[in-house]
């Protein structure tokens, strides 16, 4: 846990002396306290003393007590300050990171535990901050002035107090280490009950449509139990806790005063005296200790959570991302845009086989590389290879001549203009989900707009873009959910020629299209962006007839090379996909 406060900054650094001055000072003054108690016992019992003694320090007793309390106010403030500062930082921070993730990490975390992580987990901290912070400054002052104190009392009471302490601690302990365990899972389930939250948010269509409500909810009421049970489980060990303390509490003040009163019994008149005002003391400040213990107690309520918590919040922060950036961050002109596989695999993380075997082929500049092939047998995996969503785990993937790792992720990703196969927009306008991100080009706010238009047009999007009434600026709602499939995939196509890239990556981004429209956007493509290189998934025949070279997949491997014709000549598995989709004549 302590390393995630290494990530404290100056100013947080600032407000955490601050906050523990303020303690300091706050238990000081409350701890004066009892000394005017006492002086008022004795005032009291000692003839000749006058009521205007006994006022004076009855008031500064209560000018201590309402010290104390604004003293309390203002610690509390600044620690509520700083929880609230650090947990922002750590959320940026978390982001920031994730942001750095490849999809590698995302799969290894899941998102609903990213989410978990930077929305409850810094919450839980930040909790902890706010209240338990001062606690745990204050524990140990309060015990060291107390004890200090204590020291001129007889030594009965000091047995029966360490008695008292030793029983609260144990049970402190046994229930820590009873409910750690618990609370470790408790973040676990709550990632397990985010997952399906999240699921049925995103399935909400088709959970409507197949009447799978009950199904769901079945799903979630599990998941919701479960943490329900483990949640009762580490509190029930909670519960037993402050019986014990208040129990422990008046034992211990009960047998401070019989001892005292058998003490008292057995001496003359001015050691009784001495006897019962130390005894008022004794038992104040005892009750303080057992007070401050019993707050300890509810700090190490938190503590097992929150350490877990921030265990799963440095996980993220530390970890190693896989697909680090390299630093060459130049253009070679001459060779824009050739892509070569060389012996390429690939295997996902967490599989026991490769997905894509031994690949090797070259695009060279402005070609057009084709990939078709059953669902599943690699497409998309091999496409995701260039932009480094993964790095390839065998062989080498060359952009320009240069492997794709020596290039800085920048660049790499600033070359390329890249459509993914269920397209994703995000919420703003049309134009502002072209005009996307950074690139190469400096357009100024004119020209953007021109390029925009541009892009739209080629993309075959310009019709349904200017019928709309707000045009370019029409609202694109949470994952484009306010404009049709193929509207969407069109604009998911426009920005990436928005881009004015080297190399085109189309992940079956045709196939939303009808056959019109898919034939018209490659002839405006091709058009248009003459000398551009691009790799293109699909399934369809006629989408990628005039590639200049095919390559057919078939689990993971190349059955075949080479352009249309060539491959219904040779490539079994080729011709068998041609003559599903288009007759004999068609295809003559
Ligand atoms: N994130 C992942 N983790 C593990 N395995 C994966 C992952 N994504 C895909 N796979 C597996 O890799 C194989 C190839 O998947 P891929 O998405 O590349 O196929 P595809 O050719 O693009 O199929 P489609 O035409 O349906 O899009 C499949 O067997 C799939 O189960
Ligand atoms: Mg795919």
């Amino acid at each position: 846990m302590l390393k995630v406060f290494k990530r404290l900054n100056a100013h947080e650094w600032a407000l955490i002396s601050i906050s523990i001055a303020l303690v300091v000072a706050q238990v000081i003054t409350d701890l004066r306290i009892p000394g005017y108690m006492s002086t008022i016992t004795r005032l009291i019992e000692t003839e000749g003393s006058t009521m205007n003694e006994i006022l004076r320090t009855g008031g500064m007793m209560l000018l201590m007590a309402v010290l104390s309390m604004l003293v309390m106010f203002c610690s509390g403030f600044v620690s509520s300050r700083l929880s609230a500062y650090f947990s922002r930082d750590l959320r940026n921070q978390i982001f920031h990171k994730v942001q750095t993730f490849s999809l590698e990490e995302i799969d290894r975390f899941s998102t609903a535990s990213l989410i978990t992580r930077s929305t409850n987990d810094v919450a839980q901290l930040q909790n902890f901050i706010a209240g338990g912070f001062t606690m745990i400054v204050n524990m140990p002052i309060t015990v060291g002035i107390a004890l200090s104190k204590m020291a001129g009392g007889h030594w009965q009471w000091t047995v029966l107090t360490t008695a008292c302490v030793i029983i609260v601690l144990s049970v402190v302990i046994f229930v820590i280490l009873y409910a750690h365990p618990r609370f470790r899972r408790m973040q676990v389930l709550t990632d397990n009950l985010n997952a399906v939250t999240r699921e049925n948010m995103t399935g909400i269509r088709v959970i409507r449509a197949y009447n799978a409500a009950g199904y769901q909810m079945d799903k979630f009421t599990e998941r919701n139990d479960t943490l329900t049970k483990n949640q009762t489980q580490a509190q029930r060990a909670m519960t037993v806790m402050r019986p014990t303390m208040r129990f422990t509490q008046n034992i211990l003040t009960i047998g401070i005063y019989c001892i005292g009163a058998a003490i008292i019994s057995r001496s003359s008149s001015t050691e009784a005296l001495t006897t019962f005002s130390t005894m008022v003391v004794f038992s104040n400040y005892a009750a303080r200790i057992l007070f401050s213990i019993q707050s300890l107690n509810m700090i190490f309520n938190q503590i097992p959570r929150v350490t877990v918590c921030a265990n799963r919040i440095n996980e993220v922060l530390e970890t190693d991302v896989k697909v680090k950036s390299g630093t060459d961050t130049e253009n070679d002109a001459s060779k824009e845009g050739t892509i070569e596989f060389r012996n390429v695999s690939f295997r996902y993380p967490d599989s026991e086989e490769d997905v894509i075997h031994d690949i090797s082929f070259t695009a060279n500049k402005g070609e057009t590389v084709a990939f078709i092939g059953a669902t599943g047998s690699g497409k998309t995996s091999l496409v995701n290879l260039v932009p480094r969503f993964y790095d390839a785990t065998g062989g080498q993937v060359l952009i320009d001549g240069k492997d794709v790792r020596e290039y800085d992720l920048k660049t790499l990703h600033n070359k390329i203009g890249y459509t993914p196969q269920r397209a994703v927009l995000f919420t703003g306008t049309v134009y502002s989900n072209v005009n996307y991100g950074e690139n190469n080009n400096t357009y100024n706010e004119a020209e953007a707009f021109e390029a925009v238009k541009d892009a739209v047009r080629i993309a075959q999007a310009k019709d349904f873009v200017e019928e709309k009434e707000d045009g370019y600026f029409t609202f694109i709602s949470r994952g484009g959910t306010n404009v049709s499939g193929g509207q969407k995939q069109r604009i998911s196509i426009a920005r990436s020629v928005f881009r004015k890239p080297e190399i085109y990556i189309f992940d079956d981004t045709f196939g939303a299209l009808d056959y019109k429209t898919d034939r018209t956007l490659r002839a405006a493509l091709k058009e248009e962006t003459a000398g551009v290189t691009t790799l293109i998934v699909a399934q369809r025949i006629g989408t990628i007839r005039d590639a200049d070279k095919i390559l057919v997949l078939d689990d993971g491997e190349i059955v075949g090379m080479g352009t249309h014709d060539e491959l219904m000549k040779t490539c079994m598995i080729y011709r068998e996909i041609a003559y599903t989709q288009m007759s004999e004549e068609e295809l003559a």
